[in-house]
């Protein structure tokens, strides 16, 4: 199959607001216009709030790399994530974000990566040994592997434990209950306000911190006793802020610890899933995955096989290319601000979106297509330094980055060396964005064995659905009930501006300015 991967259905230029926000509640991809593949920049007006969306380069290095501290994380987006994940590294701006991430970072930096390979491994080889010849879903069996590998490298135990497993399936539940897009996300509410949180959102919240507590304590009396395994737990624990010397007391572990897992094994979990599909799809390109690793040692792995995955590395990239995990990322202004000659008022909303970003045609040949092979060209390379975002950029970039482009590529090389992929006829993802790009009814993907295993009974057997898995239905809470009543009677136009559709070009290289600090780079280094 060589026709382009799936990408969302644009909305019309001009809607209501009415229209735009019920688009929006229903998945904030298709409710934009198609014209922000190509616009430079685009102003947002609601009653409620502006948002300006920057699509350029210049402009984004400006809010995440030159003047970050001007543009702290937008509060508004970060409402509904706030009982699960307390005052996360994820959350905090200023001084308490500098300091958890000065305590975090060193447990990420270069080598210490290389000495998560070993669970890594261990999370990729019992994937593929749940993995059966006959129809799987993907995006339930990449979570199950990405949260396998968060607690092998974090706990150092697997999914199979029982505080692991109760935490991976209350999160099940809490995802759920919890609106991706909260009230708060359109309306400035006062502090004083009680939230609007689906009921049992506060509760799965609680227990998922409650069973945290409970590795956490354990830990730390291992780390007092002397008998801590040296893992991600142990490293930030034990790590004390240069600056003031201090460490993360418990509660701060525990909110820590709560983003590591979210964060760690939601994204991955929908980049590997997207990337099996692309695979599905591309015969070429998978059969050179797996020519890739059929090469492996099995029996001596060691981190230096990862350089050897040089074309699973791109096809991961391009996989995060076409399908970034965190498709959008917001900020906020905090005094008076003038993008591309348009002012912004302080508290106006700075939409950094590496969906659009990433399918720019003005930084990227063929945005829609899947060619991996895009990575080892020029044009590829500074396509990369200046328009991909898949971790953010910044001092604010993902810490994740280096240790996910290390699990990506040896999940996938695993699961191809044992298995053929292809695609179910009919059941063509559309992408959706939720808490991570995900496909609206999951990715469905035949698999046979590479060994020759794969008989007419696999082929007959029918989806295995994983008994934890549920998907995310919008339902109607009290916060789309206040905001379909809100805008009913409002019934204001909403304006979209795009501006910059007819200015002149800007150097796609970047010349004269700073390279984005990207994730990717930080793979290079290992
Ligand atoms: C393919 C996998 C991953 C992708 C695409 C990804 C992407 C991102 C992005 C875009 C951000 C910035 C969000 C924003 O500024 O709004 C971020 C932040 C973060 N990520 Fe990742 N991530 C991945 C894996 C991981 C892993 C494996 C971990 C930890 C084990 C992790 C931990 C974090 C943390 C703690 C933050 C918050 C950083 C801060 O705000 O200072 N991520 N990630």
């Amino acid at each position: 199959m060589t026709d382009l991967p799936p990408k969302p259905q644009p909305r019309p230029d001009r809607v209501s607001l009415w229209r735009y926000l019920r688009l929006f509640r229903r998945d904030i991809l298709s409710a934009q216009p198609a014209r922000l593949y190509r616009a430079r920049m685009a102003e947002f007006r609601t009653p409620f709030f502006r948002s300006f969306m920057l699509n350029e380069p210049d402009l984004i290095r400006e809010v995440l790399n030159i003047r970050p501290r001007d543009f702290p994380k937008s509060g508004r987006i970060s409402e509904g994530l706030k009982p699960l994940l307390g005052r996360s590294v994820f959350l905090t701006n200023g001084a308490v974000w500098e300091r958890q991430r000065r305590v975090i970072d060193p447990a990420f930096e270069g080598g210490r990566v290389r000495d998560s390979f070993a669970a890594i491994w261990a999370a990729g080889q019992a994937a593929t040994a749940r993995l059966a010849p006959g129809v799987i879903e993907a995006e339930a069996e990449m979570s199950h592997a990405a949260a396998d590998v968060i607690f092998r490298t974090l706990f150092s135990i697997p999914i199979e434990d029982e505080v692991a497993a109760a935490v991976f399936s209350r999160f099940r539940a809490h995802q759920r209950g919890q609106p991706i897009l909260n009230l708060a996300a359109f309306v400035p509410l006062p502090g004083w306000m009680p939230r609007l949180h689906r009921p049992g959102t506060r509760a799965t919240a609680r227990d998922i911190r409650a069973l945290i507590t409970r590795l956490t304590n354990a830990r730390a009396g291992a780390i007092a006793a002397g008998t801590a395994p040296d893992d991600l737990a142990t490293r930030i624990m034990t790590t004390a802020d240069p600056e003031t010397g201090t460490r993360f007391d418990a509660a701060e572990m525990v909110d820590q610890v709560a983003i590591f897992f979210l964060a760690g094994h939601e994204t991955s979990a929908s980049a590997l899933a997207w990337a099996l599909y692309l695979l599905a799809t591309h015969p070429e390109a998978q059969e050179r995955v797996a020519a890739e690793a059929q090469r492996l040692d099995m029996d001596n792995a060691a981190f230096s096989m990862v350089s050897n995955l040089k074309f699973t590395r791109d096809v991961f990239r391009e996989a995060l290319r076409l399908y970034p995990p965190v498709p959008m990322m917001v900020r906020e202004t905090t005094r008076p601000e003038v993008f591309r000659n348009r002012p912004a008022p302080p508290g106006a909303q700075i939409v950094i979106s590496p969906w659009h970003l990433h399918r720019n045609d003005r930084h990227w040949a063929n945005p829609d297509a899947f060619d991996p092979d895009r990575w080892q060209t020029d044009a590829g390379r500074g396509a990369a330094r200046d328009a991909y975002l898949p971790f953010s950029a910044g001092p604010r970039v993902c810490p994740g980055a280096g240790f996910a482009m290390i699990e990506g590529p040896v999940l996938l090389a695993q699961i191809l060396r044992a298995f053929h992929l292809a695609p179910v006829p009919g059941a063509v993802p559309v992408p959706v964005a939720h808490l991570t790009v995900r496909a609206r009814n999951g990715i469905h993907l035949r698999l046979a064995r590479r060994d020759g295993g794969a008989g007419a009974s696999d082929r007959a057997r029918p989806a295995r659905r994983a008994p934890w898995r549920r998907r995310y239905q919008p339902s109607k809470s009290t916060s789309s009930m206040i905001l379909n009543a809100l805008a009913r009677r409002s019934a204001i136009v909403f304006r979209s501006v795009v501006s910059g559709v007819n200015v002149p070009q800007l150097l796609t290289n970047g010349e004269g300015s700073a390279p984005a600090r990207t994730g990717n780079s930080s793979f290079r280094s290992a």
